[in-house]
């Protein structure tokens, strides 16, 4: 990956940065970059998303039309294209890539995990990661099939999805059929293949924020959180976990962002049990339950993204203490959310607040996170949660 010189937006000089998928995640990477001179483009289904609102330049059009992408693309002639979601045409990135432009962290990244089997395959059958047992497959039959090979509890997720969508846990064997149509229905790509795995009895799961930069990879400490109908509620930094544990996430974690390669950073998701290490998925970007890096780090996982693609060093990562993050749900349907009661919710120190500006609820929707340092994780948890339970939305 070539570097570039930092520039003046605007002009012949400008260090030029296009995110694909403008949340609340990419609101805070279009910061970073704009805190270095860059000029940034953000493209999103819907206008105003929340990284459009800090952006130079924004289109609004669905990213799994590779030809819009493209036109888009060969018009802006971006540094660096930063994918910032899986729903992308990716297959136009693999193109245009070879065409000589700078996909993050690497077009085979984006390519392989946007899709369940890709990652999946190439961790555990190439890179003989352990893993949950599972098996691909296209049918009711084989589904069923599959279930009986792998037994009760397992997990029935469409390939290609997030955010929980179209996942359940077959306990029964009366849940088979209604579990495959969830997953036939929830499937971003429609109907189709899912995978089947067998439920990992962890202790505790966690995102291992991995980054590989200019002069090596470097990792955060790692983080715990919980997950509930799809989304993660909180997370927390530092988890505890035995020395052996760690080291063993950490060289999974290098083997597997070795494998997918470039310079950025990445969530690895791992399943922990006693000292046992199960790798599950990665994001090659910043993660949503690293959040809580806003409060707990001098350089959090978005400024640590950014420097790793600009070719910036990342000599050292100074951790502040235990943190943790809580997410702000609103439900309802509105266009004008207001949040009131915040200058009580922030009352405390060491607490924070992001709020994304999503032009609109319809349903439940993550419209913000709470952020609180402490003296213990337990401590930071419950000032997170208690920021939250403060805030007064109207909808
Ligand atoms: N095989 C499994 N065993 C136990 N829990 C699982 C398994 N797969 C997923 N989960 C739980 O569901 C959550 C979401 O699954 P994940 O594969 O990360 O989907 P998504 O892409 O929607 O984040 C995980 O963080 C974990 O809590
Ligand atoms: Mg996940």
């Amino acid at each position: 990956m070539k570097i570039r010189k930092l520039g003046t937006p605007f002009s012949i000089s400008a260090c030029k940065v296009l995110l694909c998928g403008g949340g609340e995640l990419g609101k805070e990477v279009v910061i970073e970059f704009k805190r270095l001179g860059c000029e940034v483009v953000v493209l999103d289904r819907y206008d105003n998303a929340p990284a459009m609102q800090v952006a130079d330049r924004r289109y609004v059009l669905s990213m799994l039309d590779g030809d819009k992408l493209e036109r888009i693309i060969q018009l802006e002639q971006p540094d660096y294209i930063v994918p910032e979601i899986e729903a992308i045409a990716t297959d136009k990135l693999v193109a245009l890539e070879a065409q000589g432009f700078t996909v993050v962290p690497s077009a085979k990244a984006t390519q392989l995990t946007m899709n369940r089997e890709g990652i999946r395959r190439l961790a555990a059958e190439e890179l003989n990661i352990p893993t949950s047992k599972y098996q691909f497959v296209d049918t009711l039959n084989d589904f069923k099939r599959a279930v009986a090979e792998i037994g009760f509890p397992c997990v029935i997720k469409p390939i290609m999805s997030s955010s929980g969508k179209g996942q359940s846990v077959v306990k029964h064997s009366q849940d088979i059929e209604l579990a495959w149509q969830h997953a036939q229905e929830g499937g971003r790509a429609g109907q189709g293949r899912v995978i089947v795995e067998g439920f990992v009895e962890f202790d505790y799961e966690i995102t291992l924020l991995t980054v590989r930069h200019i002069a090596g990879t470097s990792f955060c400490e790692p983080i715990g959180h919980v997950q509930e109908n799809g989304d993660y509620q909180q997370s927390w930094q530092p988890q505890a976990m035995s020395a052996l544990a760690l080291e063993r996430s950490k060289a999974v974690a290098t083997l597997v962002t070795d494998a997918l390669g470039g310079r950025g950073l990445f969530g690895v998701e791992l399943f922990i049990k006693g000292d046992e290490v199960f790798f599950s998925e990665v994001s090659p970007r910043p993660h949503d339950t690293g959040m809580v890096t806003l409060i707990s780090q001098d350089l959090s996982e978005f400024a640590l993204h950014v420097r790793a693609i600009l070719g910036l060093p990342i000599p050292h990562i100074h951790f502040s203490g235990p943190s943790a993050s809580s997410v702000l749900l609103v439900t309802g349907n509105s266009n004008r959310v207001a949040f009131d009661n915040v200058a009580e919710a922030l009352s405390e120190s060491h607490t924070d607040i992001r709020l994304f500006g999503k032009p609109e609820v319809a349903g439940t929707r993550r419209m913000g996170v709470a952020l609180a340092r402490d003296e213990s994780v337990e401590r930071a948890v419950n000032k997170a949660k208690n920021i939250i339970e403060k805030i007064q939305v109207d909808v």
